[in-house]
């Protein structure tokens, strides 16, 4: 056990900062040994703090203290005292300059928060918490400082220097080294703060902003990844074009830099005009990413690209606000790619995330509103929650508002707290004022955490031509049962020619209810009946049209029904979702009959839908691979009280053996017509042919015909791209041609081994097999020179695909478990953020059978009776065994 318990932090506390710091100099001295720190800071006491303190209390952690100075005067070590996070100076006039110097250790720091090396370079990262591990400072979002940089390093190992804002001078030193200093002339929190230094390369290219100012733009990367940059810079480019726009946001500075690091925790981070990216995030060509990975280097180069303005020009005054951030540039960026793609394609990927991940951590001990109220380490908050349903919560305002006033919001937030600090508050306020609309029971979505449960049923009258729909909203969590939330639910009613008309009963009749055939419906209370008048047949209700909000709908559609609106609703995302809950009751029935020892018969509708699916032409082909695609197991665990994992594999496997036999001829019809002759491009049309042809390979593999793995293998090794080349190697890794599968594993690393982001790939296809014997391959992986496990993404790609691959991870004799148990010890001394975040799956013991939870919670006691746990980690275990 940890011999002290974390302090809890809650938002009910905060207090404006007794200090403010006007500027903050900065000077680095990069030696291999020891790096050298010295800040000076002009500060002053913050008239609006009630406190009068004589003293002042600077954050601070992990770092050798050389000397502090106030007023220039060197202070004796009884005017000040340092412990393990904070140095406290004894008494401060109104005003001063306050100077520190310390001594830190990049090349030490596995925790990859603060200054640290990756590779051969030196890089930053300090949100949330990170700059307290560079320098003494008021480490918090709401004060907000004016930087200059100087970096001092060994010319011929450090040619590049960079940090924030402009380039203002720079020389060389007799003895080799050289230094440039930078300043930023926008006001920032710490958090924002950046710097790196290497031996980089860029390539470069420019953006005139809507105003006419020429912005230089520039990606830093290891000579050998040089060839992997134009994708990020296209994205940038289309990003700020878009964001001109679309939120009227031009950009601000002359420079706008991006580095690419190997050694990164997280996806990428915003800070101000040097945006730091891990590899995963930016690189990109043909030959090694996949299609998926070229959408995600666009969506993240754009998410950072927009948190200039939300995030940067207007931060958050505290961590319980990282939705205002987050959530907004989540949505922001989702609106984006779905601008660049096809909307609906965007929408259901997004929300088959949602479903899957945020309402199993909504359901699980760490359940949290999209603004936490407490936190011991705030690390563990960059959640799903704070993140997707966060962007969920903005998406609602945006309908509800409408397009013109929510721009209009937008804009009124942006002008109103341009170079502050702000709150959630605000933005709702913001929105508020600019539309006159009335979001005071909506503002529970803020509070309030849990998946609200919509049970809805549907009554027709022939007699009197209505059709009324009762709408019943609850809500469960762990710790309350929250009060009603104004729910936007958007529907249509869909007779036999289509749409029908809406006129709903009590309301004002629409003047342009001639075509008003979607209402967005306001659910309010805990109970609610909507009458539609002049309904002249039976309809079949389509709801939650777009997914109007992040909630788990429940309505009795029969299977008949729900192949009608697979094939009838006008809105994409309901006729997938009608797909996947057809998906749902015959994986159902065939977990049942598992269950109950008897045969497993696969729903002949379904069969019959994928039929049709494949065998229309003119329907979308990324929409056809996505509702050939059963619903996953993680869905079918999350939707099962008391989860049997093994069940639920064997019957989506049995469903899914069975389609491919049935099928087998008109998967190869889509697999013969998807393949392309052109060269390759990540365009829409492309990346929905690969797949569909993929997701026809993947079928097809399953019934392990000769034929096929002739197809496969003939794919592996002709592809001319990623995309391509995994889909075969992946479909191979998990069928039986044991020589086959072996020969092209030892191939595709040999020719790979080189590019650690496809070897990354290849680490993660053997971690994620669902064959038997999957543990002890991953363990032996873990032995391989390719891994090591200071690196987050070889960590990702061995033990998160692992975690992520349920029949093995869940394997009853609970050894997965124990697996993980040990990763997580031994992360939580290198790098407790990874380790912490690695810790989820075990969290979720509650969602699975007894003897898997059983087995689980043991696992967790065992990680809670570590000695040395990181805050991080025993926040996350403790209140799991609570
Ligand atoms: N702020 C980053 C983003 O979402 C994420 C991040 C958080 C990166 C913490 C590093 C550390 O864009
Ligand atoms: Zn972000």
């Amino acid at each position: 056990m940890r011999d002290s318990q974390p302090k809890t932090i809650y938002l009910k506390d905060y207090q404006v900062p007794e200090f403010l710091i006007d500027h903050t100099d900065l000077h680095f001295t990069l030696a291999d040994d020891m790096t050298t720190v010295r800040s000076r800071l002009s500060m002053r006491r913050n008239p609006e703090s009630k406190t009068q303190d004589a003293s002042l209390v600077l954050h601070g952690q992990d770092m050798q203290l050389q000397a502090v100075t106030l007023d220039g005067t060197l202070l004796s070590a009884s005017a000040y005292k340092v412990d393990e996070e904070s140095l406290t100076v004894a008494s401060v006039p109104d005003s001063f300059v306050l100077e520190c110097e310390t001594l830190i250790k990049p090349q030490d720091n596995t925790s990859l928060e603060g200054l640290y090396r990756s590779a051969s370079m030196y890089c930053t990262q300090c949100e949330a918490e990170g700059f307290r591990k560079i320098t003494y400072y008021l480490d918090r979002p709401d004060v907000m400082s004016l930087f200059t940089t100087t970096i001092v390093a060994d010319k011929a190992a450090y040619p590049v220097l960079l940090s924030n804002g402009n380039n203002v001078d720079s020389g060389e030193n007799s003895d080799g080294s050289h230094w440039v200093k930078w300043e930023d002339p926008f006001k920032k929190p710490a958090y924002l703060f950046a710097l790196v230094a290497g031996d980089l390369e860029f390539i470069e290219d420019s953006f005139t902003t809507c105003s006419g100012n020429d912005v230089t733009l520039r990606i830093f990367v290891e000579a050998k990844d040089l060839d992997k940059c134009d994708h990020a810079m296209q994205s940038l480019k289309r990003s700020m074009k878009w964001d001109e726009e679309t939120f009227g946001r031009e950009y601000d500075l002359n420079i706008f830099n991006i580095v690419a690091v190997d050694d990164f925790n997280m996806g990428a981070m915003e800070n101000k005009s040097l945006n730091i990216f891990n590899t995963s995030c930016v690189l990109a060509k043909p030959e090694t990413t996949t299609d998926a990975a070229f959408q995600r280097v666009e969506a993240i180069v754009a998410h950072e690209y927009f948190h200039n303005w939300s995030g940067n020009r207007v931060t958050c005054r505290d961590w319980f606000q990282l939705s205002l951030k987050e959530g907004f540039t989540v949505y922001r960026d989702a609106e984006f790619s779905s601008d660049m793609g096809s909307r609906t394609v965007k929408r259901v990927e997004d929300v088959n995330f949602l479903r899957t991940v945020q309402f199993a951590e909504d359901a699980g001990p760490m359940a949290h509103p999209i603004r936490p109220e407490s936190f011991m380490e705030i690390s563990n908050f960059y959640t799903v929650t704070v993140y997707e349903k966060g962007a969920e919560i903005v998406r609602m305002i945006a309908h509800l508002l409408g397009k013109d006033l929510f721009r209009k919001g937008s804009d009124l937030y942006f002008e109103r707290h341009d170079g502050q600090a702000v709150t959630c508050e605000d933005f709702v306020k913001a929105m508020e004022d600019a539309s006159g609309k009335d979001l005071s029971q909506f503002r529970r979505w803020y509070s309030q955490a849990g998946t609200p449960q919509l049970a809805v049923s549907g009554r027709y009258d022939e007699v009197t031509s209505t059709y009324s729909l009762t709408v019943k909203q609850s809500c469960k969590t762990v710790q309350e049962t929250p009060k009603a939330f104004h729910i936007p639910l958007a529907m249509a009613l869909l007779g036999e020619a289509g749409a029908l008309r809406l006129q709903l009963q009590g309301a004002e009749p629409n003047p342009d209810s001639a075509d008003n055939t979607e209402l967005v419906l306001d659910v309010t209370e805990s109970e609610q009946q909507f009458v539609f008048e002049n309904i002249p047949e039976r309809p079949v209700p389509s709801l939650l049209r777009g997914f109007s909000a992040p909630v788990q709908l429940h309505f009795d559609y029969s299977r008949d029904e729900l192949m009608f609106l697979m094939s009838h609703d006008s809105d994409g995302f309901c006729r997938w979702d009608a797909c996947q809950q057809l998906g749902v009751l015959a994986l159902k029935d065939m977990i049942a009959a598992y269950q109950a020892g008897q045969d497993m018969q696969l729903e002949p509708r379904l069969l019959s839908a994928y039929q049709h699916l494949l065998s229309d032409e003119s329907l979308d082909k990324s929409m056809v691979a996505l509702m050939l695609s059963l619903p996953s197991e993680a869905y079918m665990a999350g939707i099962m009280p008391k989860a049997d994992v093994q069940a639920i594999h064997i019957a989506r496997m049995t469903a899914k053996v069975e389609i491919a036999d049935q099928l087998q001829a008109l998967f190869l019809q889509a697999y013969k017509a998807n393949t392309l002759s052109q060269p390759y491009q990540a365009n829409e049309q492309q990346i929905a042919a690969r797949s569909l042809k993929n997701t026809a390979l993947h079928y097809l593999m399953l019934s392990e015909t000769e034929e096929a793995l002739a197809l496969c293998l003939a794919q592996y090794q002709q592809a001319q791209n990623m995309t391509d080349s995994m889909a075969a190697l992946s479909a191979l890794v998990n069928s039986s041609f044991e020589q086959q599968k072996q020969q092209a594993l030892a191939d595709f690393y040999q020719r790979w081994q080189s590019e650690a982001l496809v070897v990354n790939q290849w680490l993660s296809v053997q971690a994620g097999c669902y064959l038997a014997g999957t543990l002890d391959k991953v363990k032996a992986l873990m032995a391989h020179p390719a891994f090591d496990i200071k690196n987050p993404n070889k960590v990702r790609s061995v033990v998160g695909a692992f975690t992520a691959n349920a029949v093995n991870f869940h394997h009853q004799d609970g050894s997965g478990y124990e697996f993980l148990a040990d990763q997580i010890i031994t992360l939580n001394a290198l790098n407790p953020q990874i380790a912490a975040r690695l810790l989820g799956p075990l969290t979720k013991w509650q969602q699975y059978k007894d003897e898997s939870a059983a087995l689980m919670r043991k696992a967790l006691q065992r990680i809670m009776a570590q000695e040395q746990l990181s805050k991080d980690v025993y926040e996350v275990v403790s209140k799991s065994l609570n």
